[in-house]
């Protein structure tokens, strides 16, 4: 009795909730909702329905539940799904500059990245995104890409010879695997962690998040801290779902996506910290799992290696485009 009467309420609840909301706003994406981007997907839709006071709803689809590499951006113009936040290497052929995201090593820090993407090459790089009719809105973090492999510990990159290692699609991430040897294998998200388990893939880069989130470290044997290159979003909405969206709710929904890129990155940083302890503490009981830090020499031969492709790449991206994060201080 008690459960049915748990249930009709559970149900009136749901109900009334979905008979509350005006509008509904499908949001994808394809990480973890433990993630800092899942839980910056999270806040987004709780102060979107805060700040409308429940005339809209956003759901989330994590964990490439609804579409996932490839699809997203598909999807987001059919207007199936209205928000992604797609990483940076997914807009590859739509906008080959973003491709600059990828280049190794072009960043110091996370506050590089953030005067980067903030300031007038952001821009340059949302005007490109706007162009090809999406909403290009905020900026969002991952962090660092760090190299994993279960065939050999990748601490210089000839360390990655003959290793078949899993990227996203992007010719400036095939450049990198092929100046270390390594042969690239491209792959949605989705399909890394069994591509792992089942060998067919030796190795990956990822950033902790998505190492850890999605248990990649059962089937890594060697993590190495490499920080050799970014990974970053941007959220976009489709142009044709924005025009027809009530004007007077559209200061609310920029409001919440502004709070909560604040409220993403914040978590980055956190986030980065104790993804690592936890996996130190992991590294510590575990027989198979090693995580390896560069000296500052091995860094230096990586940065070397790595900016000796940018040549390649700047009449794809921009030869200015590059310099230009380069004298950012
Ligand atoms: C990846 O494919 O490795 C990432 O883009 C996944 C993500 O969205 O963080």
């Amino acid at each position: 009795m008690f459960i049915f009467f748990k249930g009709l309420i559970f149900i009136t609840f749901c109900i009334s909730s979905s008979i509350a909301a005006e509008y509904t706003i499908k949001l994808t994406h394809v990480v973890s909702p433990n993630t800092p981007k899942g839980k910056g997907a999270d806040f987004l839709a709780k102060r979107v329905s805060e700040l409308t006071h429940g005339r809209v709803e956003v759901i989330v689809y994590p964990n490439s539940q609804l579409y996932g590499d490839g699809e997203e951006i598909k999807a987001l113009k059919l207007g199936n799904v209205h928000i992604a936040m797609p990483s940076f290497s997914k807009f590859t052929s739509m906008v080959p500059e973003m491709q600059l995201f990828d280049l190794p090593f072009l960043f110091r820090d996370a506050s590089h990245v953030h005067t980067v993407l903030d300031g007038e090459v952001g821009q340059i790089i949302k005007d490109k995104v706007t162009a090809k009719g999406f909403v290009a809105i905020d900026y969002w973090d991952a962090g660092f890409k760090h190299f994993s492999s279960s065939k050999k510990a990748i601490l210089m990159p000839h360390d990655a010879q003959g290793q078949k290692l899993r990227i996203m699609k992007s010719h400036v991430l095939e450049s990198q695997c092929n100046v270390m040897g390594a042969i690239p294998v491209i792959l949605p998200f989705a399909s890394v962690y069994s591509a792992l388990r089942q060998g067919s893939v030796d190795g990956a880069e990822n950033p902790l998040s998505n190492f850890y989130t999605k248990n990649f470290y059962e089937v890594q044997t060697d993590l190495t801290l490499s920080s050799h290159g970014y990974l970053g979003y941007l959220v976009i909405m489709s142009e044709s779902f924005w025009r027809k969206f009530p004007t007077d709710l559209k200061p609310m929904i920029l409001q919440a996506v502004k709070e909560a890129t604040a409220y993403e990155r914040k978590l980055v940083a956190q986030d980065d910290e104790e993804t690592l302890e936890k996996l130190k503490m992991y590294a510590k009981t575990s027989d198979h799992f090693k995580i390896h830090t560069l000296s500052a020499e091995q860094k230096e031969i990586w940065q070397k290696t790595m900016e000796a492709l940018y040549p390649q790449f700047y009449g794809v991206i921009g030869e200015d485009l590059i310099k230009k994060v380069q004298v950012i201080r």
